[in-house]
């Protein structure tokens, strides 16, 4: 089958089901093509959370799919590919947080969205790399734990000097390996670029940011900015709708490495077999679904920058 007749059945089933696409920004071009919403983590589960439908067809990893499912338990929550992880989100378990939790009675746990459900049931507070800082500025406590990214966490503690903040030693695969001296020469080649990045990419690799930002968050800064060129920092499935948005202006990656096997997992027939068969479902048991769902209430509540 090709390409658009796979688009053209994705789009009546879901009609003919009730559903909404959902993709986030990573996603494989033609998967953000018919999804009827893109966007960042954050966004994504305010989406989940708020739509009317009773389907979510999201696509993208698991831990994603498992907010939608705590944040509307009464909908049908499905994720296309049911191997789409993320290495990060399992580089820390509920048993390793509650030993960490013991250590340090008096520190507030603030968990990055990147992580499972169990995980944030054992959460006082999630956040998202768009409000990781108004989170943190949010908590009372002076003492932090942040999980599980340990990039996400030095940028974090970086923004709140008062605060004394931990981090788990997690980091995404993808991010983690950008190199300094690829930005340098990304900078020689584009001088008059801009250099936006995402908080999951490590510190000396921020430093050299002219803009650090969620996914979405890079949209926001290409449109408004006047520079003509910028240097991404995040995966490249981002630049499907950077240049689709921004036809005049150029954006080039740094590394050719900046790919999430993960993301790319999912593909349109994956979406087509999914609606048809109405699996594979996600699902969250309700004990870890309802205090999970008190650190992501949490979360939506703090007020945005
Ligand atoms: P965003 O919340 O910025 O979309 O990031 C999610 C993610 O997995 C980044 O690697
Ligand atoms: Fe996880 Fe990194 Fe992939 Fe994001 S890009 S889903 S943090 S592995």
């Amino acid at each position: 089958m090709n390409q658009e007749t796979l688009k053209q059945q994705i789009k009546q089933l879901a009609a003919d089901k009730d559903a909404l696409l959902i993709a986030h920004n990573y996603e494989r071009d033609e998967i953000q093509e018919i999804a009827d919403i893109t966007g960042d983590s954050l966004a994504l589960s305010i989406e989940a959370k708020n739509t009317e439908k009773q389907v979510i067809v999201f696509c993208g990893v698991h831990f994603m799919a498992e907010s939608a499912a705590t944040l509307a338990p009464d909908k049908t929550v499905l994720l296309p590919r049911a191997d789409a992880g993320c290495p990060m989100a399992d580089m820390v378990t509920a048993e390793g947080l509650r030993k960490l939790k013991q250590q340090h009675p008096d520190a507030t746990v603030v968990t990055y969205v990147n992580s499972s459900a169990a995980v944030k049931a054992e959460s006082d507070i999630c956040c998202t790399s768009s409000n990781a800082v108004s989170v943190a500025r949010s908590v009372e406590a002076k003492k932090l734990l942040l999980v599980p990214d340990r990039n996400l966490g030095r940028y974090i503690a970086s923004q709140v000097p008062d605060k004394e903040c931990i981090c788990w030693e997690g980091y995404c695969p993808t991010h983690d390996q950008l190199k300094v001296a690829e930005i340098e020469q990304a900078k020689a080649a584009h001088p008059d670029a801009l250099f936006m990045v995402h908080p999951e990419c490590q510190p000396e690799i921020l430093q050299l940011a002219d803009h650090i930002c969620s996914t979405s968050g890079m949209y926001e800064f290409a449109a408004q900015s006047p520079a003509k060129t910028f240097i991404v920092g995040t995966e490249n499935g981002i630049l499907w709708r950077l240049r689709k948005e921004n036809p005049d202006k150029q954006f080039i990656m740094p590394s050719r490495t900046l790919v999430c096997p993960d993301m790319k997992l999912t593909r349109l027939e994956d979406v087509l077999h999914c609606l048809e068969n109405m699996e594979p479902r996600i699902t969250v048991a309700e004990d870890i679904r309802i205090k999970a769902r008190q650190a992501l209430d949490k979360m939506l509540a703090v007020p945005r920058d």
